[in-house]
């Protein structure tokens, strides 16, 4: 595991693209922590290192953006279940379309999903972003 403070939006962006340096496709990568703290920012400088032009914003409207990617990765996916109660009322394929061999997702708020994704068999990496008073976040990456 590893532990790091940032001090601006940039710099935990770049965080997320030295990780974004280590994914294989396949790959799904979890984001926690609170309102604000940067989990979106994170997945955006994820994104940008993988060859996604164009802005990352948050889902809003939908659980989820799917964007083209370049190289072995050929699409990033990006999902916030923040405001999805729970996952049996919801079409099992809710998660896969956002999953696959050739896809790295990033799901934000992924508690309710952890089984799911787990019983997909997907093996993620875990981020964990936490306010530090200010513009400093601690982000720890395992
Ligand atoms: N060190 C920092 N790292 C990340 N974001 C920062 C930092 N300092 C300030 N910010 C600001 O904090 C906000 C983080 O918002 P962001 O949408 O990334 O959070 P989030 O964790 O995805 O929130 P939500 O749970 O609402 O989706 C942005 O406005 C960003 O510019
Ligand atoms: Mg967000």
């Amino acid at each position: 595991m590893t532990r790091q403070e940032t001090r601006s939006a940039s710099e935990t962006e770049a965080l997320g693209a030295e990780l974004a340096a280590t994914l294989q496709p396949g790959d799904v990568v979890s984001l926690s922590g609170d309102l604000g703290a940067g989990k979106t920012t994170f997945v955006r400088g994820a994104a940008r290192a993988l060859g996604v032009s164009g802005p990352v914003t948050s889902p809003t409207f939908t659980i989820g953006h799917s964007y083209a990617a370049s190289g072995a990765i050929k699409r990033v996916t990006h999902l916030d279940l923040y405001r999805l109660g729970s996952l049996s009322d919801e079409d099992p394929d809710l998660l896969a379309d956002y999953l696959g061999p050739d896809t790295v997702a990033f799901i934000e708020w992924p508690a309710i999903a952890e089984r799911e994704l787990e019983l997909l068999g997907r093996s993620a990496r875990r981020v964990t972003l936490s306010h530090a008073g200010g513009d400093s976040r601690v982000v720890e990456i395992q």
